[in-house]
C-alpha cells in the first residue's frame, strides 16, 4: 500500500495518519479470538492494571501467537511505514493493550521516542507507532488523544513516572502540555482523537505527544500497538527485558495481503515459552561479566 503525496504532507504536518476500517471484520475476528487465552497466561509479558487482574499490556505476542505473528508481517501495515521512511523495518515493540471495560487505566501524556531514547538508546526518532483497533473505539472507552504537530518539537522534557499506573513511563508535565495544545489550536483542534470501527489503523510519529483516559464504559478497547524501527536505527542498549524492547534487528518480510484469513507458515520462536535471556538486561549481563 503506497501513500499519496497528500498523505505524506499530512503526516509531515500533523504527525499521524488515520485509516478507518483498513482490516475487515473477518480479519479482526481472527485476531480477537486469540486474545482471551493470551491474556489468561500468568507470564511476565502480561502486565496487569494496578490493583486489578485486568491485562493492561501483553507484550511480544508476535513471537508466540500465530495470528499476531501474521499481523506483524502484514503488508497493509508495514508498507506505508516503509514508504514514509524509505528503509526496511524491524519490530522494536509489540503490544496488545487491553484498556478493558471499567478497568482500563490512563496512559499519561508522553512521547514514545522519549522512552526508546532514554531506556534503549535508540539513536534517532526514525521509528513509527502503529495502532490497530481490535474493538470499536469511541469517545467513551479511552481513545488515544494526540496533539497535532507536536512531533515537530523533537524530544521534549519528560520525567520517569513509576507511580501513577502499573507501567513506568517518561511523561510530559501539565505546563508543557498546555503550551503544546495552545500552539496546536487550543480548543480548536489542539487535541484530536481518531475514533472508528474495529479494524481501523493509525500511524503516528514516535515524537507525537499522546495520552488516553481511563475506560469507564462497559466496552473493552483492545488495540494492538506495533513499533516499527528502521533497521539502521536499532537500539544500542538492552536495559529493558527483550519481551519489551526487541533485540533481533532483521528486516520484516511481508506475507501476502490475505495472511489474516489464510494459513501461511510463520516462525514462532517463543511458542514453548520465553527463553531465560529474554528477561536479562544489560545490567544483569554486566553483573555476570564482573
Ligand atoms: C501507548 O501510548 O503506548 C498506549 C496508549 C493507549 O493504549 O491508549
Ligand atoms: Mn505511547
Amino acid at each position: 500500500m503506497k501513500l499519496t503525496p497528500e498523505q505524506h504532507a499530512q503526516f509531515e504536518r500533523d504527525g499521524y495518519l488515520f485509516f478507518p476500517s483498513l482490516f475487515t471484520p473477518e480479519e479482526v475476528a481472527n485476531l480477537n479470538a486469540a486474545v482471551p487465552e493470551l491474556y489468561a497466561r500468568r507470564e511476565a509479558y502480561n502486565v496487569r492494571e494496578k490493583g486489578s487482574d485486568a491485562v493492561r499490556t501483553n507484550f511480544a505476542a508476535h513471537l508466540y501467537s500465530e495470528p499476531f505473528a501474521r499481523l506483524a508481517r502484514h503488508p497493509r501495515m508495514v508498507e506505508p511505514v516503509q514508504d514514509l521512511f524509505g528503509e526496511e523495518l524491524y519490530m522494536h515493540q509489540f503490544k496488545i493493550n487491553g484498556k478493558m471495560a471499567f478497568e482500563g487505566d490512563v496512559w499519561q501524556w508522553h512521547q514514545d521516542y522519549g522512552t526508546w531514547k532514554n531506556d534503549d538508546l535508540m539513536p534517532t526518532e526514525r521509528a513509527m507507532n502503529v495502532a490497530i483497533f481490535l474493538d470499536d473505539v469511541n469517545e467513551f472507552n479511552g481513545p488515544l488523544m494526540f496533539i497535532p504537530g507536536s512531533h515537530k518539537k523533537g524530544v521534549v522534557d519528560a520525567k520517569h513516572d513509576l507511580a501513577t499506573t502499573s507501567y513506568p513511563l517518561w511523561t510530559v508535565d501539565n505546563a508543557l502540555i498546555t503550551q503544546l495544545v495552545r500552539r496546536a489550536g487550543d480548543k480548536d483542534g489542539g487535541i484530536v482523537s481518531p475514533k472508528g470501527p474495529a479494524g481501523s489503523m493509525i500511524l503516528f510519529h514516535s515524537c507525537l505527544v499522546h495520552a488516553s483516559t481511563s475506560n469507564l464504559s462497559p466496552w473493552n478497547r483492545v488495540s494492538v500497538y506495533l513499533s516499527l524501527c528502521t533497521v539502521s536505527n536499532h537500539i544500542r542498549r538492552f536495559k529493558r527485558p527483550e519481551y519489551i524492547a526487541h533485540r533481533v534487528f532483521d528486516p520484516i518480510a511481508c506475507l501476502p495481503d490475505d495472511c489474516l484469513v489464510r494459513d501461511y507458515p510463520v516462525d514462532l520462536p517463543w511458542k514453548d515459552g520465553m527463553p531465560a535471556q529474554a528477561l536479562e538486561t544489560s545490567l544483569d549481563v554486566l553483573k555476570v561479566a564482573a
